[in-house]
């Protein structure tokens, strides 16, 4: 069967994944990886830290149209903030993060999780749910993933300092 999807398919090209639609200017650190089917909304101010993985499907937003639609444009601005997402942040597939959070470095953000508006993360959450909460701190499964990796494979040199 012939091909019938065209080559090009409007996302605009990004040096993370071809069916990752990233907008505005986003700062994204070193080795994070971003998943397809990805929305990266840059327009109000977007960070994201380095080592991060954002799951496919999932929703980074800096900015809302919601006044503005209920307002029949009497607003006529795009409501914007920025978002923070620190380093090596796990973004499950589906999840979506509203404008103007911040969120911990060393975090999951579950499959499917709605980060509402203006929500801060402390570092080493886990946060799940729709409106999305944080269930417990991480910190200690981290550290003891840590230990349990650098035994296997190189217990000579072993170090469970986590990065700040
Ligand atoms: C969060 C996750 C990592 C599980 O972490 P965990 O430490 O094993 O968490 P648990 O299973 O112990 O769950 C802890 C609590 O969070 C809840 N929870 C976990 N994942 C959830 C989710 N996605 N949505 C809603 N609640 C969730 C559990 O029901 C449990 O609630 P309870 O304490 O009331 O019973 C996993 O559920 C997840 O979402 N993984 C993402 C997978 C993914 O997106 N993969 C993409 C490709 S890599």
């Amino acid at each position: 069967m012939a091909n019938q999807f065209p080559k090009n398919h409007g996302i605009p090209p990004n040096p993370y994944n071809a069916h990752c639609w990233i907008t505005g200017n986003p700062q994204i650190g070193a080795g994070t990886w971003i998943g397809a089917f990805t929305l990266i909304d840059g327009q109000g101010g977007l960070t994201i830290g380095k080592g991060c993985d954002i799951s496919c499907g999932a929703q980074i937003l800096t900015h809302s149209t919601v006044r503005r639609c209920l307002t029949e444009r009497r607003i006529d601005k795009v409501d914007r903030k920025p978002t923070v997402i620190e380093d090596y942040v796990f973004v499950g597939t589906n999840a979506v993060i509203l404008m103007g959070c911040r969120i911990g470095h060393h975090s999951v953000i579950a499959a499917g999780a709605v980060v509402l508006e203006n929500t801060t993360i402390p570092p080493y959450s886990l946060v799940a749910g729709v409106p999305a909460r944080v269930v417990r701190n991480i910190q200690p499964d981290v550290q003891a993933w840590i230990v349990e990796a650098l035994a296997e494979h190189d217990p000579a040199k072993r170090d469970n300092s986590l990065s700040e």
